[in-house]
């Protein structure tokens, strides 16, 4: 079984190049940032305060979440409800990365997350997972890009979607993600060690995948050898 992990912050890229290679090499691809953001939904249906942890602590043994691959792509359960089409939204995203902080929910989810790396090839990303969830993957990545960049990226992506949105809003929304991810005491989000750099400021997602995939076979000739 192979891993392959990729780590970075918001807008970087992870999920359309994860897809690209998981595609290529033929591994299952694994988003975690679907399992905090399923996780978010169930707090702010609640009305819970994303930083309150003694509520949130209390409230996660409610919860179950759950992956399933329907024509290959990955659907996201929320105690049996398929809550893949509701969690795309900035909304969701605020709240996974504030809750995504408290150490009850990373436990629910880090079990899951290595048992899914223990039956097939996958490609992993998130903010963690080099780090923390995977410290054995095969070859680790952190992906990242200049918060312009990122932040015009989710631009288009949402106006894509026909979502209203001010490129300076979401510009400050990801500098505080950054933030917020790269600070909290608990799995934060940095680049492993071991990990290699790959700034795609000024790549296409073909030449990123290129470079992941090229890296991956460079670490699989070492092992043979
Ligand atoms: O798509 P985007 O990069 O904005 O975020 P995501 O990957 O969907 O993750 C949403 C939030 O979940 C992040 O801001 C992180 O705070 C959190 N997360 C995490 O803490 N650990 C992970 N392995 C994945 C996501």
């Amino acid at each position: 079984m192979y891993s392959i992990a990729i780590d970075g912050p918001a807008g970087a890229g992870k999920s359309t190049i994860a897809k690209t290679i998981a595609k290529k090499l033929g591994f299952v691809y694994v988003d975690t940032g679907a399992m905090y953001r399923a996780i978010a939904l169930y707090f702010l249906r609640k009305g819970v305060d994303g930083k309150d942890k003694e509520k949130i602590a209390e409230l996660c043994p409610d919860i179950q979440v759950t992956i399933e691959y329907i024509d290959g792509e990955q659907q996201v359960f929320l105690n049996g409800e398929n809550v893949s089409h509701l969690i795309r939204t900035e909304e969701v995203g605020t709240m996974a990365s504030l809750t995504a902080a408290q150490p009850a929910v990373r436990e629910a989810l880090l079990q899951l997350q290595r048992d899914m790396a223990k039956n097939a090839d996958i490609l992993m990303d998130g903010r963690d997972i080099g780090t923390n969830v995977l410290p054995n993957a095969d070859l680790k990545i952190y992906l990242t890009a200049s918060v312009t960049v990122r932040a015009k990226r989710r631009f288009d992506e949402l106006k894509a979607k026909g979502v209203e949105c001010v490129l300076a809003e979401i510009e400050q929304d990801i500098e505080e993600r950054d933030h917020q991810d790269m600070t909290r005491e608990i799995a934060p989000l940095k680049q492993a060690e071991d990990a290699v750099l790959v700034d795609s400021s000024d790549m296409t997602i073909e030449e990123v995948a290129d470079a992941v995939i090229g890296a991956f076979y460079r670490v699989k000739e070492e092992a043979a050898k």
